[in-house]
């Protein structure tokens, strides 16, 4: 079909949008599918977006359908296929996490429901910023007549960084890799699994053989990249950010490749004793817009204990939207 794909970023003209609305203008999501671009900001960011519209414009992105800016999510969510929520409040200085968890669930809630009243038929929504998975629970619950299964939060950074590591250490492509998996939360418990990937088809802790080096070396690096790129860049990962943003969504609308998986945060209904509700993440499939958890791995008690450990902290984020009201 070339009916626009009709695309909707949040926090458009922050650091991310910066990357991501260039990319999917110039076809990394979609190819050469038009695309109709949707960009929600809060009022005194408008200004700044018209200026990133501006340079959008003078790109003459041959597949830009179109591109329309606002606050008011009812407005810009109107029939969207795809709604990538990035914007979100950061943390400020002094600022607790029930503060955060709160500034965020009111942005969420209103998205959510906005969401659920405009979007199209057919809507998935990733959800970037953060705490994504807890802020894509909370946007799933508040609409109701969208199915759960439409919404995901992004760990494709954290699954990126950690086949980058692996490539590093063992001298091998990128695309070497394969079944990388990242378990639970986007946060500094996530757990990157070593013991079903693969490199060249010979499986990633063995091809490795250290397993020092995967506990204290591999791991920590993967879920602390964040921190450190905060304190090499002097701001946090925006471009690594916006790409696996767009990795993740092109894979979910159009396939993820067949030899291989990729990490979602998306919503359990119990598997690999993730607590159901929880937006965790997983390996998943991808086929015709619909994800699939890959079933049947074997989960030892080295990988069920770091599992456990950040669906509890999950568990604990989902408690305090509850309390606050939230979901
Ligand atoms: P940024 O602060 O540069 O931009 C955020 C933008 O969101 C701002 O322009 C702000 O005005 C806007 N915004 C705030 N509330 C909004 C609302 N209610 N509606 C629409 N827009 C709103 O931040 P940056 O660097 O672009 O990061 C965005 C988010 O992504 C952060 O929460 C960050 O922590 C998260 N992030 C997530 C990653 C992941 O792997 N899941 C990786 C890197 C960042």
């Amino acid at each position: 079909t070339s009916e626009p794909l009709k695309v909707a970023v949040t926090g458009a003209a922050g650091q991310i949008g910066y990357s991501l609305l260039f990319r999917l203008a110039s076809g990394a999501l979609a190819a050469d599918r038009p695309i109709e671009l949707r960009l929600l900001e809060i009022e005194p960011a408008l200004k700044a977006l018209e200026g990133v519209v501006m340079e959008l414009d003078d790109c003459a992105f041959p597949n830009l359908a179109g591109v329309e800016i606002g606050a008011d999510a009812e407005k810009i969510f109107d029939g969207v296929n795809l709604a990538l929520l990035v914007g979100a409040r950061p943390r400020g200085p002094g600022m607790e996490r029930g503060d955060l968890l709160s500034a965020n669930g009111a942005i969420f809630t209103a998205q959510g429901k906005a969401l659920n009243a405009v979007a199209a038929d057919d809507v998935r929504i990733g959800v970037t910023g953060n705490p994504a998975n807890t802020n894509a629970l909370i946007a799933m619950s508040n609409a109701p007549d969208i199915p759960q299964e439409r919404f995901s939060a992004l760990t494709r950074l954290d699954h990126n960084r950690a086949i980058s590591q692996l490539a590093a250490k063992t001298g091998a492509k990128v695309t070497d890799i394969k079944k990388m998996t990242i378990w639970g939360n986007h946060s500094a418990t996530q757990y990157p699994d070593l013991f079903h990937a693969e490199v060249n088809g010979q499986n990633a802790a063995e091809a490795v053989g250290d397993q020092a080096w995967l506990e204290n070396d591999f791991i920590p690096t993967v879920a602390k990249r964040g921190a450190a790129i905060i304190d090499a860049r002097g701001s946090s990962s925006a471009a690594s950010a916006a790409s696996a943003t767009i990795d993740a969504a092109r894979d979910w609308l159009f396939g993820s490749p067949a030899d291989d998986w990729v990490s979602m945060a998306v919503v359990s209904k119990g598997e690999y004793g993730v607590p159901e509700g929880l937006i965790s993440s997983f390996p998943v499939t991808t086929s015709g817009g619909d994800w699939s958890i890959v079933e049947g791995l074997e989960i030892d008690d080295f990988s069920r204990a770091r599992i456990d450990a950040s669906t509890a902290e999950l568990a604990d984020e989902r408690q305090a939207v509850t309390e606050l009201g939230l979901i």
